[in-house]
């Protein structure tokens, strides 16, 4: 664990970072008719805007902590002691087709622990904070999960990608309806884990996804009393893993159903 004055450093630069980075953003997603969009993989795209959102948030992250790693989801890098994990928009496809929902998602870990986590989302422009052990925030309001104790009354998010195979991905979609739960699909998962801790959701899933996407939103919830799948387990910090958040009372049930173990 690092001293108090550490975390406040960095809480503050990762709060004013995202802001910088949402702006650029927000800027980008006015204009994104001009953006040559790529392909990195089938229904898998980045852009310009993506780039240059990384590149801002590297060089402000190096420039005032210059002792941190840095892994992000466009320019890569890898965990180490201490690094910071770095989506610069998720919610990539819902930024290029318009849809005004993407967040900018930054966490700092430390000895395989996630410390701090900030996600901004710009469209509506709202600020998540949280630090280890102190709660987490929405623009000055504690968060708090939602206090839903049964399935069938519960609003799930659900996340879903070509790095997971399309047998496994309707099993899980299949397994969640028959829950019976009712399901959302955001398309940013950085901004649904944050809805489940201001308690929006009550629970959020998805069979993969990538330390960027996830580590900042789990803490998130969990300091806002949730309960959260094991996301570092093994290889999961350098590779990614399953991640479930949820309302405590959600946890064994859905554990059950989406087989997550942690
Ligand atoms: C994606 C989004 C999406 C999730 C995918 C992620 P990106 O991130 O978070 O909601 O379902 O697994 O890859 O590509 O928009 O940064
Ligand atoms: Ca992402």
């Amino acid at each position: 664990m690092l001293p108090d004055h550490e975390l406040d450093r960095r809480l503050a630069v990762a709060i004013s970072v995202a802001r910088e980075a949402g702006a650029l953003a927000r800027r980008w997603f006015e204009r994104r008719g001009e953006l040559v969009i790529e392909h990195k993989g089938r229904q898998d795209f980045v852009s310009e805007a993506d780039r240059e959102v990384e590149a801002l948030i590297r060089q402000r992250l190096q420039g005032a902590l210059p002792e941190d790693g840095f892994l992000g989801e466009e320019s890569g890098g890898a965990p180490g002691e201490s690094f910071w994990a770095v989506d610069p928009i998720d919610g990539t496809t819902n930024f290029l087709r318009g849809i005004p929902l993407y967040a900018v998602s930054l966490a700092f870990v430390h000895e395989r622990e996630t410390l701090v986590g900030v996600v901004y989302v710009p469209p509506t422009d709202r600020l998540f904070q949280g630090v280890r052990g102190r709660g987490a925030e929405v623009d000055g309001r504690a968060l708090r999960v939602s206090a839903c104790a049964r399935l069938e009354d519960a609003l799930v998010g659900i996340g879903s990608s070509q790095r997971v195979a399309p047998a496994a991905l309707a099993e899980v979609f299949r397994a969640l309806y028959l829950g019976p739960v009712d399901l959302r699909r955001l398309g940013s998962a950085a901004t649904a884990l944050a809805f489940v801790a201001d308690g929006t959701l009550d629970a959020f899933f998805e069979a993969h996804l990538s330390p960027w996407d996830a580590l900042a939103g789990l803490l998130l919830v969990r300091e806002a009393g949730g309960w959260t799948s094991d996301f570092a387990a093994g290889e999961g910090l350098a590779r990614g893993n399953a991640a479930l958040a949820c309302a405590p009372a959600l946890r064994d049930e859905l554990a059950r159903i989406t087989r997550v173990m942690g």
